[in-house]
């Protein structure tokens, strides 16, 4: 139904940890089918969130040379890829909402790889109503022009910092594909005592897209660290307010749900009742 983008202009501003963070929550707390995976060739951090909950499975995918998408892409050109061979080759997070597809193994995209990866997630966009795309940052990269270019909706990183939001506002590596896109924009690892907040960067910078800041939070990193991102929200999601990271939680839901409303979600039928799942 959907295909949401996140992407960063700069490296390491917290992109893969936002997508992580709302991918759980939209998984968790809505009964709709979400895919979760990313396009990053080399290093990515985005599976290890996931691992301790499913060790097994991870175990059994690490030692192969090749991964789901990957096997997703010898599909494609053999003209064999279909919706059910992409769950297939997924592992289940949440069962029947939040699937992760592992990235590629391969070390850099050849020519044709951003088309090969467009159409593997056209057909995934078909089954699921939600497809969480973390993809490379900068102006650069060949996948991200086409991912940008196919998707529904932009989840732009930005910080606190002022020469990243000046960058970004002069459009400074921004792929062409960016201009008409729909776009919101997430502050990471947010800080609410910092003068530049919000409101602050929106009037400053007079910014029109709708921007939320997702706040920093040690518990969640350290989450992240032990690869345990998927217990850590089971268990700590639904906290009272005087859990450190009741915080936390409530922005990403916050977020999470205005981003499932802007794809044409009704989050009043599909949220799933407390203590239910
Ligand atoms: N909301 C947050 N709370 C606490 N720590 C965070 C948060 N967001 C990001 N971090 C930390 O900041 C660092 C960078 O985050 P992350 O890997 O998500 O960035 P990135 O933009 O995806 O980086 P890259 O460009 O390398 O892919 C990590 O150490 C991560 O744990
Ligand atoms: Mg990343």
């Amino acid at each position: 139904m959907a295909k949401i983008v996140f992407w960063s202009p700069d490296q390491g501003r917290g992109n893969t940890s936002n997508a992580v963070a709302i991918g759980t929550m939209i998984g968790q707390d809505y009964d709709i089918r979400t895919l979760i995976t990313q396009t990053h060739f080399r290093r990515s951090n985005l599976e290890s969130a996931f691992m301790k909950a499913k060790e097994l499975q991870f175990r059994n995918l690490v030692n192969t040379t090749t991964s789901g998408m990957d096997n997703l892409e010898r599909l494609f050109k053999s003209k064999r890829l279909s919706v059910d061979s992409i769950c297939d080759h997924t592992i289940s997070l949440e069962t029947g909402r939040l699937d992760l597809l592992m990235g590629t193994k391969k070390a850099e995209a050849h020519e044709s790889y951003p088309s090969i990866a467009g159409a593997i997630f056209d057909e995934a966009d078909r089954y699921y109503q939600a497809v969480i795309l973390d993809i490379h940052s900068g102006g650069k990269d060949i996948v991200s022009h086409q991912l940008i270019k196919d998707a529904d909706i932009v989840v732009v990183t930005l910080s606190q910092d002022t020469s990243v939001i000046e960058n970004y506002v002069e459009q400074k590596e921004w792929p062409d594909e960016l201009q008409n896109k729909t776009k919101i924009i997430l502050l990471g690892q947010y800080d609410k005592y910092s003068k530049y907040n919000v409101a602050n960067i929106k009037r400053n910078y007079k910014i029109n897209d709708p921007i939320y800041g997702l706040p920093y939070s040690s518990e969640f990193r350290d989450a992240f660290n032990d690869k345990d991102v998927l217990n850590w929200f089971r268990r700590a999601r639904n906290a009272g307010k005087r859990h450190p990271s009741y915080n936390f939680f409530q922005e990403v839901r916050k977020i999470s749900k205005d981003l499932l409303i802007q794809i044409g979600v009704n989050t009043e039928i599909k949220r799933i009742e407390r203590g239910v799942s």
